[in-house]
């Protein structure tokens, strides 16, 4: 058992391995597994995302680092809105952020509406309704709203990359890092 928060730790127990883990197989069942799921395209409508993060923006359970909806794609693994990318809608309120943090995957943002700005590494963003600004992997970046309404922030980042390969790192400013996937 390793400790999520802890990727420094190591094993210090050994079990035998599953047997059940690995198994031959020839080629058409080779053929056979290797090929591609379905995958059907989607549609997330704006007004609908609005309604329920409308639904959260009252609730103390939801702050600026957790009050978004993820467009999943009920095709796709890893909780993706299409294998290989992950977009989401956040909604901010006037003097809400999103704490400094990094992670291994990439991301692209676009404004729906509201100004604020981001700072990633050494750099400061000033942003406003319908600007798009990048952050690269593994940039410290954190997210204002320094204006009088609401923020709506649309992201899509390549973190279902990272998921499948077992290197979705991610790390709170000033915290351990920590990966997300299971031991
Ligand atoms: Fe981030």
């Amino acid at each position: 058992m390793t400790d999520k928060s802890n990727p420094y730790e190591l094993p210090t127990e050994f079990v035998p391995i599953d047997s059940e883990a690995g198994r031959f197989e020839n080629h058409d069942e080779f053929v056979e597994g290797s090929t591609t799921a379905g995958v059907r395209p989607a549609l997330w409508s704006f007004k609908d995302a609005m309604e329920r993060l409308e639904s959260y923006r009252d609730d103390p359970k939801w702050d600026g680092n957790t009050r978004y909806v993820s467009l999943r794609g009920t095709d796709s693994p890893n909780s993706s809105s299409i294998p290989g990318m992950w977009a989401t809608i956040h909604l901010l309120l006037p003097g809400e952020k999103i704490e400094m943090h990094r992670h291994t995957p990439s991301s692209m943002y676009f404004i729906v509406k509201g100004d604020g700005y981001s700072t990633i590494d050494q750099y400061r963003i000033d942003w406003t309704t319908c600007d798009s600004f990048s952050c690269p992997s593994w940039s410290y970046h954190e997210h204002f709203n320094d204006g009088d309404g609401d923020v709506v922030m649309w992201t899509v980042q390549d973190a279902p990359l990272y998921l499948y390969n077992r290197m979705m790192l991610f790390q709170p400013a000033g915290k351990p890092a920590g990966f997300f996937h299971k031991p």
